[in-house]
């Protein structure tokens, strides 16, 4: 992971820095906010869809990943929009994607657009905001069963399959296939597709230890080109984000770790160049 020093937004020598806002990322243990802060906080911003999908959570901990997550995405879509918590209007697409709903007269923290992406696992939230085009984003552990990376692994192209299989099994296997799964995840989180893209129609070709080389993109893909950023922001947890390379996206991100409390200051990471299929 490339990781500078906090930086202001106007970084010498990009005028995209004075104008475009940065990609933010959010990383958030679930221990950063104490269960019982979380129920006081959920009674307060979640709305009634989100009290309904906690309650219906056979295991506490899965409760509590659901609750510190839509916690964490209020309180930084507050932050970032201007607005209150409780009063984010939060909507869903066919295919289950969250939005925020545009206000007619733009956000109170200026901008009209702002996209966002959420992954939960393993004890972590993930939540990716954006000020222009889409954003996708996944989080999971390595410490997968072995039998469920093999099943993963069979959803991938017959050449992403051979990658993963020049190592031996274990933790060196384990970990080519969740670079790959949390790269097709958050792609197609972007396009707001979720599982509806099947994984062996679009193809990653990855280095050895981060980084994508190369994308080939599904048939229906018409942004053409990408950036896709790999981190293990914590030992043994893998993400990555997706971001369309066409926009006027800045390109750097900003990663702040912990719940948002306040202002702290974040990493800087500048994202990779584009990877895909030409225009035209
Ligand atoms: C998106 C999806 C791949 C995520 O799976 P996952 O790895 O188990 O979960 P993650 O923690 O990484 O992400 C879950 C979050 O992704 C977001 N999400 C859900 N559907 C999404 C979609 N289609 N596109 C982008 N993001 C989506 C949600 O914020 C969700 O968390 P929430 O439900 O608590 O709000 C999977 O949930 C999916 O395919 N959903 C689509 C289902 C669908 O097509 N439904 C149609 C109506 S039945």
């Amino acid at each position: 992971m490339t990781i500078t020093a906090p930086q202001s937004r106007s970084a010498p020598g990009s005028p995209q820095h004075e104008t475009v806002a940065p990609v933010k990322l959010w990383l958030c243990p679930n221990d950063a906010l104490p269960p019982a802060v979380a129920t006081i906080l959920a009674a307060h911003w979640l709305d009634e869809r989100e009290h309904k999908t906690a309650a219906r959570f056979l295991f506490e901990r899965d409760r509590r990943q659901y609750l510190v997550a839509h916690i964490l995405v209020r309180r930084a879509l507050a932050l970032e929009a201007g607005l209150a918590e409780a009063e984010l209007v939060i909507w869903r697409s066919s295919r289950d994607r969250p939005f925020l709903q545009p206000l007619p007269g733009g956000l109170p923290r200026g901008g009209g657009h702002l996209d966002f992406n959420l992954s939960h696992a393993g004890g972590y939230s993930l939540l990716g905001i954006v000020r222009t085009q889409r954003i996708g984003v996944d989080v999971e552990g390595l410490d997968r069963e072995a039998g469920a990376l093999e099943t993963i692994l069979t959803t991938f192209t017959p050449e992403e399959q051979r990658w993963a299989r020049s190592v031996p099994p274990g933790r060196q296997r384990d970990r080519r296939v969740l670079r790959l799964w949390t790269l097709k995840e958050a792609y197609t989180k972007a396009r707001g597709l979720g599982l509806g893209l099947p994984f062996d129609e679009f193809a990653f070709s990855l280095a050895q230890d981060r980084g994508v080389l190369a994308f080939r993109p599904p048939a229906d893909d018409t942004a053409g080109h990408w950036r896709f950023l790999e981190l293990e922001p914590v030992p043994d947890v893998l993400a990555a984000v997706a971001l369309p390379a066409d926009g006027q996206a800045a390109p750097y991100l900003e990663l702040h770790h912990g719940f948002p409390w306040d202002r702290a200051a974040p990493h800087t990471i500048t994202l990779p160049g584009p990877v895909g299929a030409p225009h035209g």
